[in-house]
């Protein structure tokens, strides 16, 4: 099938063009994130105002891309290779959920009314469950050797959500384990805001943290991981956020002159929430004898979790398949979505459809 995919819940307005749920035809993104960074996180009514204003090039530029026709400015002679990419369009595949309000509202209300307009289906996506799908994007849809085997045990990492399920089947998933509190995105985004680092704070962190000499055998960790050796497959991020408070208040206190060693902290937080989401997923893998492990969300373009989970998986020789996307594709983007609705192919009619911002990833 070819499918135009849209993504709009949260500061990212993106759309692209999948063919067969496994090569990227068109792939289109608008982010409103530098006005988010002034204010240190995001104002929801600002990012839905930013949606409005490029829903509309963004999509026209997506649809342009994969006609062959580039750039969003129709230019003439063009039109026909758009119309006839129009008409062959099989449907249109939106997040409906989870997400920002006001956000989701312009993808899917778009959607809907192209959907009316070109008389194609709509396929509503969960954003959750279609960032695994980023690991579909091959860019090879005749070799199917390519693709993820199933079953697959998944951890989806974001800004809102961290969830671990088992993928049986397309369209078959079983949940295993997430998050009590905080998702592993918000303990960088919120860790880093303590250390003064800007938003998004994954990156920021990220990027400090490779400015920490790199440790020796002997190094000291000074956080928790949180329930690491619980028999479960939970997650709880919030305590790190206090431990994160206490220590750096020694800094801050007026008897203290030392300055905060800002690497050592963002080395020492993404080696805590890494090595939990690590632990955690990998003892999963085990005891549901999953034949890959895919890893996926914003989270998943942190290079150290990258490292740690191919490490873990070729040294302890586990025989799984590990895969994760680019990082380009595991932020927030529109190609997993239609990727998704490509494996789990549920077309409804416009009238049938509305946005679910608390959609979760059993939904
Ligand atoms: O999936 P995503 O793009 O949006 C949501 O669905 O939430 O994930 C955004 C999250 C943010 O919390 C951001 O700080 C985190 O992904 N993130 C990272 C990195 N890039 C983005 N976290 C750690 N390291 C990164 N390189
Ligand atoms: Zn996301």
């Amino acid at each position: 099938m070819v499918i135009l995919g849209i993504e709009t819940s949260c500061d990212e307005t993106a759309a692209s063009v999948v063919k067969d749920g496994r090569e990227i035809l068109s792939h289109v993104l608008a982010t409103s994130v530098q006005m988010h960074i002034k204010t240190g996180g995001i104002i929801p009514e600002k990012a839905a105002r930013e949606q409005v204003k490029s829903i509309i090039p963004v999509i026209e530029e997506a649809l342009l891309q994969a006609s062959g026709a580039g750039g969003w400015r129709l230019e003439p002679g063009s039109s026909s290779n758009l119309q006839s990419l129009i008409s062959s369009l099989d449907c249109i595949a939106v997040t409906y959920g989870p997400g920002l309000i006001g956000s989701l509202l312009v993808g899917v209300e778009t959607a809907k009314t192209l959907s009316y307009l070109w008389k194609k289906p709509v396929v509503p996506v969960n954003h959750l469950t279609a960032h695994i799908y980023a690991n579909w994007l091959t860019g090879n849809p005749t070799n199917r050797n390519l693709e993820p085997e199933l079953p697959a045990v998944a951890l989806v990492v974001s800004g809102g959500h961290t969830d671990l399920v088992y993928l049986k089947n397309h369209g078959q998933m079983e949940y295993i384990g997430g998050t009590r509190d905080d998702a592993a995105g918000e303990a960088f985004d919120k860790t880093a805001r303590l250390l003064g680092l800007p938003y998004p704070g994954g990156p920021a962190i990220a990027a400090a943290a490779s400015h920490y000499p790199l440790p020796t055998t002997h190094y000291q960790s000074f956080l928790p991981r949180p329930m690491i050796s619980n028999n479960n497959f939970d997650f709880s991020f919030s305590g790190l956020k206090t431990a994160v408070l206490r220590e750096v208040s020694n800094f801050q206190h007026p008897s203290s002159n030392l300055p905060l060693p800002t690497s050592a902290f963002a080395y020492e937080i993404q080696e805590a929430i890494t090595d939990v989401l690590v632990e955690k997923s990998l003892r999963a893998v085990k005891q549901y004898k999953a034949k890959t492990f895919l890893l996926a969300g914003g989270v998943a373009a942190n290079s150290r979790l990258r490292e740690k989970f191919e490490l873990r998986i070729k040294n302890n020789k586990l025989g799984i398949d590990f895969r994760v996307p680019p990082p380009e594709l595991c932020t927030d983007n529109a190609s997993p979505i239609a990727a998704c609705a490509e494996f789990n192919y549920h077309p409804l009619s416009w009238q049938q459809i509305s946005a679910n911002p608390n959609l979760s990833i059993m939904n």
